[in-house]
C-alpha cells in the first residue's frame, strides 16, 4: 500500500515543474524531458593519468555497496572506514562515493574539503535531527544524505568531519561569464551538455557542468567544472557581498571564519543552500544568522552572490 501511494505521488510531482519559489538550475532534478542516463558498466576497465586502477564504472561508483575506487591514494591521509567503505548493514553509503576521497564532491552534493570540523559535524547532527533538509522533496541524494546521517554514531560523525576538515580545499571550478550556453540534460542532478550540441541563452541561471564529461563520469577527483554565469554577475556579486557584509561572518575573501568558507565552492550547491534557508529548511543552531540575509535576496541576487563567491580563490 505504502509503495502504491509513493509511486502515485512521484507520478504527480515529476509531472509538475519545480515551484517558482526556487529554481531548476540549483536543484537540477531531472524531468522526463531532460533526463540523461548514466553510462552502464559493461566490464570495461578505465585508467586515468598517474592514477591507481584500472577500474570499471561500477568500481568507481562503489556499486553494490563495495568501497568506491580510490584513484589517487597518495592524495589524502588514510580514510576512516565510514568515509572509505561506509557500513552496509546500517545503510551508510561510503562518503567517498559522493564527496570523493579528497572532498571535492560534485555540484549535486557538496565540496566539503577543508571546511571547519565543528561546522561539518554540526551539519551531520542537523541532518540527523531533522533541522536540515532540502526544500526539494524530489532531490533524492539530499534525502540519502539525511538517511546516512541518521545511521551514524556520534563517534563516526566526529571522525568523518575531522577527516574532511583536514584536507586542503580545492578549486575545481572555472567561472565564465556567458550569453549563450550549451543546452543541458540532468544526470542524477549533474548538468551535462545535450548530445545535439544545441546552445541557448543563459537567461537568469547559473549552469555548472564538468570541464571533461568523460573524466567526471569516472569520478575523477582531479577533474574540474566549468560554471557559466550571466554577464555582469561577478561585478554585481562583488558589490552586493560588500554591501551585505558577508565577509563579516564568512571571513576575509569568504575563506571561512565563524561561518563556513564559501569561496571557490559550487554555486549550484551554494544557491541551493540560500534557497533552503529562505524556505526555512535549514533551521539548525546557527542558521538564524542567515535568516535576515536571505530574507532580502532576490533570484538575481542569489545568482550574483554565488557566481562571485565561486570565482574567489580558496587559499
Ligand atoms: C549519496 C550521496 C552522498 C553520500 C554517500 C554522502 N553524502 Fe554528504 N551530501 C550529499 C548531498 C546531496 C549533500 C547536499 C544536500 C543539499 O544540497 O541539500 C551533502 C551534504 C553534506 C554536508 C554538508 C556540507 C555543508 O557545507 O554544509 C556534509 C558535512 C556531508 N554531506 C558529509 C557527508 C559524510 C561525512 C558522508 C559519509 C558518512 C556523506 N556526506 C555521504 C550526498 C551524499
Ligand atoms: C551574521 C553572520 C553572517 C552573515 C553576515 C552571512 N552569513 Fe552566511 N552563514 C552564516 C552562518 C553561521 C552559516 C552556517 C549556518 C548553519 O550552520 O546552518 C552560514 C551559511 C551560509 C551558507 C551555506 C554554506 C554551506 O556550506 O552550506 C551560504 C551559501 C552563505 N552562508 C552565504 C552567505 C552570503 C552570500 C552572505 C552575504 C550576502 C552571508 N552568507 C552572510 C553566517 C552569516
Amino acid at each position: 500500500m505504502k509503495t502504491a501511494i509513493s509511486v502515485f505521488l512521484l507520478g504527480i510531482s515529476t509531472a509538475m515543474a519545480a515551484p517558482s519559489s526556487y529554481p531548476d538550475w540549483a536543484y537540477a532534478v531531472p524531468t522526463p524531458q531532460n533526463e540523461a542516463t548514466a553510462p552502464k558498466d559493461d566490464g570495461t576497465k578505465f585508467t586515468l593519468p598517474g592514477a591507481a586502477g584500472p577500474f570499471t564504472r561500477g568500481q568507481t561508483a562503489g556499486a553494490g555497496y563495495t568501497p568506491p575506487a580510490d584513484w589517487y591514494p597518495g592524495d589524502h591521509p588514510s580514510m576512516p572506514n565510514t568515509v572509505a567503505a561506509g557500513n552496509t548493514a546500517r545503510g551508510i553509503t561510503a562518503c567517498a562515493g559522493c564527496h570523493y576521497p579528497n572532498g571535492k564532491g560534485r555540484p549535486q552534493n557538496a565540496n566539503i574539503a577543508g571546511l571547519n570540523a565543528d561546522y561539518l559535524a554540526r551539519q551531520l547532527r542537523e541532518f540527523k535531527s531533522g533541522a536540515r533538509h532540502s526544500a526539494e522533496p524530489r532531490k533524492k541524494n539530499a534525502q540519502q544524505m539525511v538517511d546516512i546521517a541518521k545511521a551514524m554514531t556520534d563517534g563516526e560523525i566526529t571522525e568523518a568531519a575531522s577527516y574532511y576538515a583536514s584536507l586542503p580545499p580545492t578549486v575545481p571550478i572555472k567561472v565564465v561569464q556567458a550569453v549563450m550556453v550549451p543546452q543541458m540534460r540532468s544526470q542524477e542532478g549533474m548538468w551535462l551538455p545535450h548530445e545535439s550540441g544545441a546552445r541557448e541563452p543563459i537567461g537568469m541561471r547559473i549552469i555548472e557542468t564538468p570541464a571533461n564529461v568523460d573524466r567526471e563520469q569516472l569520478r575523477d577527483p582531479h577533474a574540474g567544472f566549468i560554471t557559466y554565469v550571466p554577464r555582469g554577475a561577478l561585478a554585481k556579486g562583488e558589490r552586493l557581498t560588500e554591501k551585505l557584509r558577508c565577509a563579516g561572518c564568512h571571513g576575509e575573501g569568504l575563506k571561512g571564519a565563524d561561518a563556513p568558507g564559501i569561496a571557490g565552492r559550487s554555486p549550484s550547491y551554494l544557491g541551493r543552500q540560500l534557497y533552503d534557508f529562505q524556505q526555512g529548511m535549514r533551521h539548525g543552531e546557527m542558521a538564524a544568522a542567515m535568516q535576515p540575509i536571505v530574507a532580502k535576496l532576490s533570484a538575481a541576487d542569489i545568482i550574483n552572490l554565488t557566481a562571485y563567491a565561486a570565482s574567489l580563490p580558496v587559499k
